[in-house]
């Protein structure tokens, strides 16, 4: 074969098996790209994500501050009280009677156990031991049992002794069977600057509770 032929075909091939060198290096060089961007795009959306998460965590962080503030003198109000509790994460706060009312005093049968003397006389306001701070609370769930048809007067005691004035207080009561209208009907006339709610007798057991809870939204 002549010199120069093979010398054309030695250059053809170079030509050839270089062309197809650039071909190979130029398709990697655009599936990593392709790749970079889909990371990017993931780490993008990823990062959304977070920041939706941070968004949500914000918004939780900033709903309003609630807490269940109640008194019980046989515990059947404390059980609804911890009911919300679970169902709002707000903070439980017992008020607690500075003379705890013995089985005695609770006798409504007895027309001269402190319980009735109490509730005839409407001045009177039972003194409450613990110190309870309102300040940093939006909503106060507020419990009792009904008494002779009415809150308890250390309820009255709770509620001359902290401004709630602005802030939203849901009542809720347990009973033999009575309503808690009257104790609610009795707040709104003489406290006029707390936002009551309706509120609600709970005599019906926790899903009930948790059903109503969820009703109002918190
Ligand atoms: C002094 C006294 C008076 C009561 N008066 C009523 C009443 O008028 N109507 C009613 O339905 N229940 C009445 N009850 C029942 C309580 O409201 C009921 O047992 C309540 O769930 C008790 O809650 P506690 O365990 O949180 O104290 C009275 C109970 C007591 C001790």
């Amino acid at each position: 074969m002549n010199k120069k032929i093979i010398a054309l075909i030695v250059i053809v091939v170079v030509i050839i098996v270089g062309f197809i060198g650039f071909w190979v290096i130029g398709s990697n060089k655009k599936l990593e790209s392709n790749n970079n961007s889909n990371t990017n795009t993931d780490e993008s959306k990823n990062s959304n994500e977070t920041k939706e998460e941070n968004t949500n965590n914000n918004e939780t962080s900033n709903d309003k501050k609630v807490a269940i503030i109640y008194f019980s003198a046989t515990g059947t109000t404390e059980k609804v009280a911890g009911y919300i509790k679970d169902e709002t994460g707000g903070d439980l706060i017992e008020i607690v009677p500075k003379d705890e009312y013995t089985s005695d005093d609770l006798n409504y049968n007895n027309s001269n156990s402190r319980c009735t003397k109490e509730q005839n006389d409407s001045s009177i306001r039972p003194e409450i031991k613990n110190t309870i701070n309102t300040d940093n609370y939006d909503v106060i769930f507020l419990g009792y049992p009904i008494w002779w048809g009415d809150a308890p007067r250390i309820i009255l005691t709770f509620l001359d002794s902290h401004n709630l004035d602005g802030k939203v207080v849901i009542p809720f009561c347990t009973s033999g069977g009575s309503e808690i209208d009257t104790s609610v009907s009795y707040f709104k006339s003489h406290y006029k600057n707390v936002k009551f709610h309706d509120g609600a007798t709970l005599n019906n057991g926790e899903s009930a509770v948790k059903n109503w809870v969820n009703g109002l939204g918190f």
